[in-house]
């Protein structure tokens, strides 16, 4: 996909579609008021009839309007206007009618779209996150799922160039962040990708092939992958612990994009990356129940996030050192698979008494933050379909993000919130840790029901102690269950902001 800029008069502008904005209350936006002046008000006229209903996210489209140059004119509804017109819409109400006009395009023969809709201020969408945007909705709206039905395959989209009209003044900003939202936008579909693929496709192994193939495309990326002999002896007794009731080999990945000029951001110390991938979560011996079993071949979808993420700041060839941490496995029951009370010993060298063994995620993760110690990180941070329960208690909306540091914590969620990819700072006192204690072992592997997403956080606390360690939960929030099934993507916008920043922070 190509993205431009068009900063001269609309009327001139030559593309296949221009996209203009009509308030539901049926007022053009100025943008439609000039065209509207060019072909005699046939505009006003069509609105005034009352076809076009302008709710937000509504389209219409329109051909071959006399003393315009476009061939078609999309008209987009952007809901009711806001009190102040010095407001601006909303980012969500401009989001949204961005997704619509390249929705409504990929239904057409479409080729280049020029979107000319009212912006959010530059303070609640700057020039560069705005550019970022387009081309993260562009590639979101395109994405289709790995096509595994057989017969007749739906016909292409022709879109292959979307134009923003803006200021000259603008320009500069909004191809920078052009260029961020589609290494953005490739990432997020390589996600999209390994986390639609059913667990008997996807598996640990075909995981590693990806990251070896990122490794051959990009000359920043370096690959190394642990296999089973290598894991053992690393001692990731954990990790080796929910392994050993598959038939599917293991692999532990380690990614790193080095970066000549990051040496001066922190000494080059790398933020580590860390993704839980499980590549199917039955529960093992304590066997989850029918009804979405399926789901749990969504559970790799940290280390997908991990693997897409490290693609686009390959992509971008971001001055910053990058360490991704990927553990893959299954979780399986079988006559050799590990059993309620079993004690095993981590690779930090703590016992851990393994009550439930449908509480993996925390033992695949806490043999590999144990890893990450090696790079001597400025920061970690893993994401993990950790739990049930951040989906209880934050729902689908908000990523629960949990860490050993305020600030860093903090951070994160200012990050989420400046992409629309939210997350929710969670409590990680004491106490909770203290709720896994074990007669037998260092630490039990569950603490019950209550505040399930926390003491799950606190597990992994026990293994980053001396770390900048963040824990993103991402059950809630990386894939979708019911009729719009699939892989949302998130947190790769997040990610990639938070990236960002710390590259050019000195
Ligand atoms: N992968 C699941 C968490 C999960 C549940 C993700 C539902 C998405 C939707 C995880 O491995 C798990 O099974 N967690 C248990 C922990 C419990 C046994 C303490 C859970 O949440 O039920
Ligand atoms: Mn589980
Ligand atoms: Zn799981």
């Amino acid at each position: 996909m190509q993205f431009e800029i068009w900063t001269k008069g609309l009327a001139e502008l030559s593309v296949d579609c221009l996209a203009v904005g009509v308030h539901d209350d049926g007022e053009l936006t100025p943008e439609a008021k000039v065209l509207d002046l060019r072909c005699r008000e046939k505009l006003s006229r069509l609105v005034k009839r009352g076809d076009f209903t302008a709710k937000a996210g509504e389209t219409w489209l329109l051909t071959d309007l006399d003393g315009i140059h476009a061939e078609r004119v999309l008209l987009v509804g952007i809901g009711p206007k806001s009190p102040s017109s010095k407001e601006g819409v909303t980012r969500k109400t401009w989001r949204r009618a961005v997704a619509a006009a390249v929705g409504a395009a990929t239904r057409t023969r479409i080729g280049a779209l020029a979107l000319a809709l009212p912006r959010p201020t530059t303070k609640l969408l700057s020039d560069e996150r705005l550019g970022r945007a387009v081309a993260e909705i562009a590639g979101h709206t395109l994405y289709r799922v790995n096509d595994l039905k057989s017969g007749k395959k739906p016909r292409a989209h022709a879109l292959s160039r979307v134009v923003v009209v803006a200021t000259a003044k603008a320009e500069q900003s909004i191809k920078q962040g052009f260029s961020q939202g589609s290494a953005l936008a490739s990432g997020a579909a390589l996600m999209r990708n390994l986390a639609n693929l059913p667990g008997n496709i996807c598996t640990p192994t075909y995981l590693a092939k990806t990251a070896q193939d990122l490794a051959k495309s990009y000359k920043s990326l370096r690959v190394k992958v642990l296999g089973l002999p290598e894991i053992k002896r690393e001692k990731m007794g954990c990790f080796l612990a929910v392994t050993q009731g598959s038939e599917e080999p293991p692999r532990f990945l380690v990614i790193e994009h080095r970066h000549p000029r990051a040496q001066a951001v922190n000494k080059g110390a790398p933020v580590v990356l860390v993704g839980k991938g499980i590549t199917f979560d039955s529960g093992g011996i304590s066997l989850k129940d029918p009804p979405t079993m399926d789901e749990m071949k969504f559970d790799m979808s940290g280390a997908a996030c991990v693997i897409g993420t490290m693609k686009a700041v390959a992509e971008l060839n971001l001055p910053l050192n990058i360490v991704g941490l990927v553990a893959a496995c299954e979780n399986m029951p079988d006559g050799r698979a590990i059993k309620p009370g079993d004690i095993v010993t981590s690779a930090a060298g703590l016992t851990v008494e393994i009550l439930n063994t449908d509480a993996e995620g925390r033992l695949i993760l806490c043999d590999a933050l144990h890893y990450a110690r090696r790079f001597k990180p400025q920061v970690v941070v893993d994401m993990a379909t950790l739990t049930g329960a951040i989906v209880v208690a934050l729902g689908t909306h908000h990523t629960g993000v949990f860490a050993n540091d305020d600030a860093l914590a903090r951070e994160l969620v200012e990050c989420g919130a400046a992409v629309d990819d939210r997350a929710w700072h969670m409590p990680l006192t004491e106490e909770y840790g203290e709720q896994l204690k074990s007669n037998f072992a260092d630490m039990a592997n569950v603490a019950g029901r209550d505040g399930g997403s926390i003491t799950a956080a606190a597990f992994l606390a026990k293994f980053t102690k001396d770390l900048t360690w963040a824990h993103l939960d991402i059950a809630g929030t990386a894939y979708q269950g019911g009729a719009g099934k699939g892989s949302t993507g998130r947190p790769s916008a997040m990610l990639l902001e938070f990236l960002l920043r710390r590259a050019t922070a000195r």
